[in-house]
């Protein structure tokens, strides 16, 4: 009785964790989830201490890509992809910045589709939080850092989200973060950015299949 509760708990917790990290999602504690870096690009370099992939100019040069593509995903439903993410430049004024892209790729596609695109940099993390609309055709996520001027660039990914459902309003006033726990660090706020921030602005029309601001915020 007593190692059938205890197998009960253990199963439980996996299906927790199971829970915790749905299709599409990673918070690279350990790994990328399934993530894998693009073999003809330079590969996005995982930081397991600091749970986050990164390029930055420590190897990479101005203009070059890392690009991480995900496993075969499928959305039956409206989805929520949220990002969460840092650009950092040097101090002053660089004309060519680091950029964030991600894509979607069809399976019958031989093209991928611009989703969302940033060269903000901050000195926090941001999230992005685009909205995916349901399809019958399985896709893959592509995100691709392009590194741009200074000899201190780079580009941070720290978690990629996939939820069921259109992307909910996070509220950092009452410590909602969407779902995530600011594991980083307690003295750094994150803030609201990306794909539907006021300062950052999607480059697609919006009549295009996928609407990366669906008026939630
Ligand atoms: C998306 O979901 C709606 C509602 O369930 C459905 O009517 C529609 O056919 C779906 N679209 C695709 C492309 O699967």
């Amino acid at each position: 009785m007593l190692l059938e509760g205890v197998l009960l708990v253990v199963q439980a917790l996996q299906l927790a964790n199971a829970l915790d990290l749905p299709a599409g999602s990673c918070a690279f504690e350990e790994d990328t989830c399934g993530f894998d870096s693009v073999f003809a690009f330079l590969p996005w370099i995982l930081n397991e201490e600091g749970h986050y992939v990164y390029m930055d100019t420590s190897f990479a040069r101005q203009g070059e890509k890392a690009v991480l593509l995900s496993s075969d995903l499928q959305a039956e439903e409206w989805n929520c992809l949220r990002l969460v993410y840092q650009i950092t430049t040097p101090p002053g004024s660089v004309s060519d910045p680091s950029q964030l892209n991600l894509y979607v790729r069809f399976e019958d596609e031989s093209f991928d589709r611009l989703l969302w695109s940033t060269k903000e940099p901050s000195d926090s993390w941001l999230i992005a939080s685009l909205d995916l609309q349901n399809s019958s055709k399985k896709f893959k996520i592509l995100i691709e850092g392009v590194l741009g001027q200074g000899n201190t660039a780079s580009i941070a990914l720290f978690e990629i989200k996939m939820t069921a459902g259109y992307c909910i309003e996070c509220d950092f006033e009452e410590n909602h973060l969407c779902g995530f726990v600011n594991r980083w660090n307690p003295n750094v706020n994150w803030f609201v950015g990306g794909g539907t921030a006021k300062n950052t602005h999607s480059i697609l029309p919006q009549d295009h299949t996928f609407r990366s601001e669906h008026g939630y915020f």
